[in-house]
């Protein structure tokens, strides 16, 4: 299979880099960016994309194995790749007096590269400016993206984000396009398929984005496209398969997509007879979770479909606890312990396989698996459980969803006929209520904001609102305000309304909510659920702020 393999320094949107370029049909995979070249399976990779960096060239940034240079692949570095590529090549990079950050003009200045441009060059910038509807032409440069009266600097909007620049380029490098503080935007390599952008085309708000991404996949790898779900759900189901054997596979069903897209899918990969739905109800869920997950996985033909009630452990170990990572760590721990008495109660052969619905941006977000130099942000505890771990060395994990992204596992679950209630569905954290609830988790908090949480989403979905949103959800803040009701003065808790847009929940942006819904909206919480006084609504993006509040 044809890919794109993305050598990853750290940067949080390297996972958009993979998402933009399977958005273009060609299946991509992020690796370590200090991998040992000799050990990776080059088998029909068509080229590789240095990622930006946290780091700076000079402090930690991490080194690429040298022989990427000479493995004869196209090579394409963005950002902190470009200079990586720049100081391993012999040029030369140094902090700049001020940072360039968000929108920056880039123009392209072909004509002034001197000669013609090499046969890679012409190839990427043909395949470009194809992409953006420009006439071809058979002089390259500068008659190719001729000034217009719309555009007469020919000039496009990048986005970038970064404190060095190239001062020198390397030998063989040629400067094709100028940031709009003149220092180098774009180059390319004289003889090599080498090319670097200074900004980011995979953010959202980069113009020409995905056809300079394009330009690189198609023109220079000479890739062809046409990656689809349908074709990788056969080879998904097809490992499945061989993986099982006729071994016994559990799936840890948590009522979010991901784990029920796996669901469906082992329930379509295996016999029903050989896969066992382990649903924990911690108490911590949504309204109604439980039974309509119970109804999707019986729609969908399974036979053994455990679902265990243990709501009183998880508020008893919960207890008076406040800190978050403390509460993390509680419910993920007793999640384990409560599987391993069950499936013991089970009697499911010794050598059962876990199965889990692990997505790829998990793994990036722990800093496990592709991620290693992105800092920790949160543990997840379906990565870092002591159990997985072990079954994981034992190589007895099953995590068929661990190269997706989250809209591509939607889609997986359409292919295999899961509920769109289920699919649409917005994602719900491992530790569910209790990281929506700050502070100390009890009961009756739960009450409360599972019936204010079911509120908001209603009338999301009444209103038409809900698909427009990535995720919302409500958080039961840990303070009391005064209010008045009727003629009472009341002290009643404070809840916060979050709702926001994403691509895959590694930025995110505030939902530029419709005033009058919203006010309807809080209206009807206060009016309804008695012991809430006030309710805000949280204005903050990721980054700064996380998506979840805990
Ligand atoms: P944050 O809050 O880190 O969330 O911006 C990003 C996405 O991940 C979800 N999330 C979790 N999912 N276990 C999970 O399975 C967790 O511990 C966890 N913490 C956050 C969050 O809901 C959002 O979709």
């Amino acid at each position: 299979m044809e890919k794109i393999v993305i050598l990853d320094f750290g940067s949080q949107t390297t996972a958009l880099i993979g998402r933009r370029i399977r958005d273009l049909g060609v299946y991509s995979e992020i690796i370590p960016g200090d991998s040992d070249m000799a050990a990776v399976d080059l088998r029909g990779v068509k080229g590789l994309i240095f990622s930006g960096s946290p780091e700076s060239v000079y402090a930690n940034g991490a080194k690429a194995d040298p022989s990427v240079y000479t493995c004869g692949l196209p090579l394409l570095g963005i950002c902190y790749g470009l200079q990586r590529m720049t100081i391993d090549q012999g040029g030369e990079v140094a902090p700049l007096p001020t940072r360039e950050f968000g929108p920056v003009p880039v123009t392209l200045t072909l004509e002034e590269a001197s000669g013609e441009p090499p046969e890679a060059a012409a190839a990427f910038f043909a395949a470009f400016f194809a992409a953006i509807s420009v006439p071809a032409s058979d002089s390259l440069p500068p008659s190719l993206f001729p000034p217009t009266e719309a555009n007469p600097d020919r000039t496009f909007t990048a986005w970038m984000s970064h404190g060095d620049t190239l001062t020198r380029l390397a030998p063989g490098f040629v400067q094709c396009g100028t940031s709009g503080s003149g220092y180098p935007a774009i180059v390319y390599h004289r003889e090599k398929p080498w090319f670097g952008f200074q900004f980011h085309p995979e953010a959202t708000h980069c113009e020409y984005g995905n056809a300079l991404l394009g330009a690189f996949v198609f023109g220079v790898c000479g890739a062809q496209g046409g990656w689809s779900m349908e074709n990788y759900l056969a080879e998904l189901r097809e490992e499945i398969r061989l993986k099982a054997g006729n071994k016994t596979v559990l799936l840890l069903i948590s009522g979010g997509v991901d784990s029920s897209v796996t669901a469906a899918l082992l329930l379509k990969s295996l016999p029903a007879e050989a896969v066992h739905l382990m649903y924990v109800d911690t108490g911590l869920m949504r309204k109604n979770e439980t039974e309509e997950v119970e109804a999707a996985l019986k729609k969908l033909g399974a036979k053994h479909l455990h679902i265990i009630r243990a709501e009183d452990a998880f508020l008893a170990a919960l207890a008076g606890k406040e800190q978050p990572e403390e509460k993390r760590a509680i419910i993920g721990d007793l999640f384990i312990t409560i599987q391993e008495r069950e499936v013991a109660r089970l009697g499911l052969p010794p050598d059962y396989l876990l199965a889990q619905g692990t997505l790829y941006t998990d793994l990036i977000e722990s800093g496990k698996g592709v991620g290693n130099k992105a800092h920790v942000i949160k543990s997840h505890h379906n990565v870092a459980s002591p159990l997985v771990a072990a079954l994981r060395r034992e190589g007895r994990i099953i995590e068929p969803l661990e190269k997706l992204y989250k809209d591509e596992a939607r889609a997986l679950g359409r292919l295999v006929s899961l509920d769109e209630t289920i699919i649409g569905r917005h994602p719900f954290p491992g530790p569910g209520l209790a990281v929506r609830i700050l502070g100390a988790v009890t009961k009756e908090k739960c009450a409360i904001l599972r019936e204010a949480d079911a509120l908001y989403i209603g009338e999301l979905r009444a209103r038409g609102l809900y698909d427009q949103i990535w995720q919302a959800f409500a958080v039961l803040l840990p303070v009391r305000s005064v209010g008045v009701a009727g003629d009472e003065r009341r002290y009643g808790s404070v809840l916060t309304l979050r709702a926001v847009t994403s691509a895959d929940g590694m930025t995110a942006d505030v939902f530029p909510f419709p005033p009058e819904d919203l006010l309807e909206i809080a209206a009807l919480i206060t009016n309804t659920i008695h012991d809430i006084g006030r309710v805000t609504y949280d204005i903050s993006s990721k980054p700064p702020a996380t998506i979840e509040w805990e």
